[in-house]
C-alpha cells in the first residue's frame, strides 16, 4: 500500500485524476469503479476539466458505482445515481449504457446484487476503483463486522454512518434510508488498482487502522493491505495520527 501525504484535498486531486485519466487513455474501454461521498468531488472537477480540455473521453469506458440506499430512486437528489450524474457523469461524455449501479428500488434486493456480482465479471472486472473511507473504518458499505463479504450485498447501516450521512437527507427534509446495497469486499479486492482519498480529521483514527492496524473485519478498510496495488491519498488532518510509516 503507499500512503502519500499532499497538502490538500484539491492537490491530491490532481494525482489522483491523472491516475484515472491515464487508465483512460490507455485503454479507452476501461472499466472504472467511482465512489460517491464528499472524498472524490474534487477529483471528478479534475476529470471534468481534463475532459473539457480534450485530453480524455468516458464515452467508452463501463463504470460501476459501490454501493446505493435501498428504496431511493434514481432521481432522487440523495441517490448515489443522481450524486454521478451530478458531480461526473453529467458533465463528460459518459454513456449512459454503460454506467452500472445497483438498484435501490430492485423488488429482489438478493437478486440485484447477484446480478450486479454477474455484471462485474462480464465486463471482465474493474482496473481502477476509487475508494473514501468511513469514519469507521467502511469502504463502499461494509460497515465494520464479523466477517469480510465477498460479494454485492444488502446492509443495515450503522449508527455512526447514518450520523455522518444524514445532514444530506435533513437537507432536504427526509429521513436517512436505513439500508443500502454495496459492492462486498471480495469485489473491492478483485479490482486491478485501488486508490482510496481521506481527508479531514474526522479520518485519522480510520486511517491509523487502516495504515497501522491488523486486517480485520471491525475495520473492513485494512483489508487493502493484502491488495498489491493500492494508493492511499491523504492530506496532513487525515494522516495527523501516524507514526512514521507515511
Ligand atoms: P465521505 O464518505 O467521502 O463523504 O467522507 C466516505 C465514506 O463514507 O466512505
Amino acid at each position: 500500500m503507499r500512503v502519500i501525504v499532499k497538502n490538500d484535498p484539491v492537490e491530491i486531486s490532481h494525482e489522483a485524476a491523472e491516475m484515472i485519466v491515464n487508465q483512460i487513455n490507455k485503454n479507452h474501454g476501461s472499466v472504472i469503479g467511482f465512489a460517491t461521498g464528499a472524498s472524490p468531488v474534487e477529483t471528478y472537477k479534475r476529470i471534468i476539466e481534463k475532459y473539457q480540455k480534450g485530453e480524455v473521453s468516458l464515452k467508452h469506458i463501463t463504470t460501476f458505482n459501490l454501493d446505493e440506499y435501498v428504496g431511493l430512486s434514481r432521481d432522487n437528489v440523495n441517490s448515489y445515481f443522481y450524486f454521478m450524474k451530478e458531480n461526473l457523469f453529467g458533465k463528460t461524455d459518459v454513456d449512459f449504457d454503460r454506467v452500472n449501479f445497483l438498484s435501490g428500488e430492485a423488488s429482489d434486493l438478493e437478486a440485484e446484487c447477484e446480478r450486479y456480482y454477474n455484471r462485474i465479471k462480464e465486463c471482465g472486472g474493474i482496473d481502477i476503483q476509487l475508494l473514501g473511507i468511513g469514519t469507521n473504518g467502511h469502504i463502499g458499505f461494509n460497515e465494520p463486522g464479523e466477517k469480510f463479504m465477498d460479494r454485492p450485498f444488502s446492509v443495515k447501516l450503522t449508527q455512526s454512518t447514518i450520523d455522518s450521512n444524514r445532514k444530506y437527507f435533513e437537507a432536504v427534509g427526509d429521513k436517512m434510508p436505513e439500508y443500502a446495497l454495496t459492492m462486498g469486499i471480495g469485489d473491492i479486492m478483485r479490482s486491478k488498482k485501488i486508490i482510496l482519498i481521506a481527508t479531514g480529521e474526522s479520518k485519522a483514527k480510520a486511517v491509523k487502522q487502516l495504515v497501522e492496524g491488523e486486517v480485520s473485519p471491525s475495520c473492513p478498510a485494512t483489508i487493502l493491505k493484502i491488495h498489491s496495488d493500492v494508493t492511499v491519498f491523504l492530506d496532513p488532518a487525515a494522516a495527523s495520527l501516524l507514526g512514521d510509516k507515511k
